[in-house]
């Protein structure tokens, strides 16, 4: 019988997956679920793109302009399923520059108008971020243990915020802005992330530690996400020196988020692949025994051919759901 991945690190933090609704329509989908996870990740239904309701929001401009309309019917089959099955969610995303519509952006909605100013902006972002986490505290309370408030603020090789719509409608507090919504408007029990990719990098992390100082010196941050879309290429020292550094310099909790570890150039990649999980996974677990505060695991999907990245085998399972080298790899970690 296959290892659970969830019971095997029960005390050490959630271990979770990303999924797609699709995939609740397929048995083995569902049984690795259940038997793998306690903590699930919509793969792309609580996006900005998906929550955002453009007929009702267009269908009345001057009602709705400080205040976008949204609608979960994309994300409900996936929350109840999580519901029914003791599964904990963690919520993403709320502030984005990707998978976010134009459209918001501007003073009627409307692409080919101007860009809204700042205190409009402003105003749209804590309605929005206000309704998402109403909904979702008044139809499944106690359900999300994290949300990742701003998703990829990094510009790529760091040293400077991306360029995007938030940034230039609102300006560079934008993220600052962000948090003191959340924060204001919070469920009970749920904690406020930043998430973002390579966020390991030298140049990216301390960016990132920059511009979040002033989040976390006002009380409004408690973790740091970091996806992990990665190869063996990915040093697992300065992958965990990252780690250490976001907890000490922002006194933040540290989540893994979307992990999947491509696979290398070698005839025996299943092989390098497995050893760099034991090797990722045993970091983690040594960090988390010194002290940093690792509370969950997440691998970015369930099986190689429903990837996001499927051309790179990047996860645990193959295209038939058997388990890799690398699932191996992180169970041995313990
Ligand atoms: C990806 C999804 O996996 C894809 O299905 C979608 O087409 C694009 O987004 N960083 C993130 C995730 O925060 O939301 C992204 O997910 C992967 C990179």
């Amino acid at each position: 019988e296959l290892p659970s991945l969830k019971e095997i690190y029960a005390e050490v933090f959630y271990v979770g997956t990303a999924v797609s609704p699709y995939q609740l329509a397929e048995p083995d989908c569902i049984s690795l679920i259940k038997e793998q996870f306690n903590s699930m990740t919509c793969e792309n239904e609580m996006k900005p793109d998906s929550l955002l309701d453009k007929q009702t929001t267009l269908s009345d401009i001057e009602k709705y302009r400080e205040c976008p309309a949204v609608h979960f019917d994309k994300c409900k089959d996936q929350l109840e399923f999580a519901k029914e099955n003791g599964i904990k969610m963690r919520g993403h995303t709320l502030v984005w520059y990707s998978q976010t519509p134009e459209w918001l952006f501007y003073k009627d909605y409307d692409t080919s108008g101007e860009l809204a100013d700042r205190e409009l902006m402003l105003k749209r972002m804590e309605n929005y971020i206000k309704s998402v986490f109403e909904w979702a505290d008044s139809e499944y309370p106690g359900l999300f243990y994290a949300w990742d408030v701003v998703n990829e603020a990094a510009a790529d090789q760091g040293k400077a915020m991306r360029d995007c719509l938030w940034l230039q409608t609102i300006g560079d507090d934008y993220i600052e802005k962000a948090f003191e919504y959340a924060r204001k408007y919070q469920p009970a029990g749920v904690k406020l992330y930043y998430n973002d990719y390579n966020a390991f990098q030298i140049n990216k992390q301390l960016e990132i530690i920059d511009f979040l100082r002033p989040v976390a010196e006002a009380g409004n941050i408690d973790g740091v996400g970091m996806q992990s879309h990665i190869g063996t290429w990915c040093n697992t020292e300065s992958y965990g020196e990252a780690l250490r550094r976001y907890n000490t310099e922002l006194g933040v909790e540290i989540s893994i988020t979307e992990l999947d570890i491509s696979k290398d150039n070698s005839e025996d990649w299943q092989k390098t692949q497995g050893d760099y999980a034991q090797k990722f996974m045993e970091k983690i677990l040594q960090l988390k025994s010194e002290g940093v505060p690792i509370t969950s695991f997440t691998v970015w999907g369930l099986k190689d051919t429903m990837s996001w990245k499927s051309n790179e085998s990047p996860l645990f399972f193959d295209g038939k759901m058997n388990a890799k080298p690398s699932f191996y790899g992180l169970v041995a970690a313990k």
